[in-house]
């Protein structure tokens, strides 16, 4: 049974699509099979995983699959060990969809239960989640087993931490109580700056461990790699993917 984790926080430019692209893609290297949802409708994920325009997609995406509440006709393959469950602009429409058409009871549950089928295929089920705490949010959180929460080091990204903290527990209590926090990260840190290490400094005081112990720096060629797409060739690569392979290990030890 694969190990659902989700990637959130509903301020926008978080770091939420390029960290749920650089765990797929390093824990497929290492030979784990992994399944990306890319559950925002700007198709971040989608684009920057696959490098092909996200309209190439459109009918075939992640809304056809909640539909149908059965992901498995609408996934496509990346790279060996490396599926996605693409999203284009139409996902948006999965609101009114679900209050208008939807068959069930649990509108909250209908990602879970669409992912339900493919589950036994993967080791990693790994969800970006778009900027906002609506159904999309909610939905992904109700289909975790985990979820990690992105601290980009900016204030207005500190206050937005116990409110999602607090949608998490909400979602904890009504429609997922085996949810479990993995932790918070913090990205895009420039540690020359004061008030990135205060941001970090303040988040360490007040959640302590659970705080991931990895930090990521801002890089350019993290965000070249949305471009070139993801590779592991040069020296650059393996040093700009490096923290990110620290954080894989932690959060491997706690999901175990
Ligand atoms: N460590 C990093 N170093 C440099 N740039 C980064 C880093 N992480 C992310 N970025 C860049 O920051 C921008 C926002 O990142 P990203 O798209 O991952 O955030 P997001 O939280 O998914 O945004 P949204 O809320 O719009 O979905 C992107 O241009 C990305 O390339
Ligand atoms: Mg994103």
């Amino acid at each position: 049974m694969g190990t659902t984790i989700s990637f959130g926080i509903q301020k926008g430019g978080a770091g939420k699509t390029t960290t749920t692209a650089i765990t797929a893609f390093l824990l497929a290297q290492s030979g784990k099979k992994v399944l990306a949802v890319d559950f925002d409708s700007q198709g971040n994920l989608t684009q920057f995983l696959t490098q092909r325009n996200i309209y190439d997609f459109t009918e075939q995406t992640a809304l056809e699959a909640l539909k149908e509440q059965n992901a498995a006709p609408y996934i496509h393959p990346v790279s060996t060990n490396l599926d996605i469950l693409p999203a284009e602009d139409f996902l948006i429409t999965f609101s009114s969809w679900l209050y208008q058409k939807y068959p069930g009871t649990d509108p909250s549950r209908v990602l879970k239960d669409t992912l339900e089928p493919v589950k036994d295929r993967y080791d990693f089920i790994l969800i970006d989640l778009p900027p906002n705490l609506g159904d999309h949010t909610i939905n992904g959180l109700t289909a975790s087993d985990f979820a990690v929460v992105m601290l980009q080091s900016e204030p207005f990204c500190h206050d937005a931490l116990d409110r999602y903290l607090e949608t998490l527990q909400a979602v904890k209590k009504k429609t997922n109580p085996d949810l479990i926090l993995a932790g918070i990260l913090t990205v895009m840190l420039d540690a020359r700056t004061t008030l990135d290490t205060a941001i970090l400094d303040k988040a360490r005081r007040d959640y302590e461990d659970v705080v991931f112990h990895s930090v990521i720096k801002r890089r350019s060629r993290i965000k070249e790699f949305t471009v070139t797409g993801l590779q592991l060739v040069t020296k650059a690569d393996h040093d700009a993917l490096e923290p990110y392979n620290n954080f894989v290990k932690e959060l491997l030890e706690r999901v175990k």
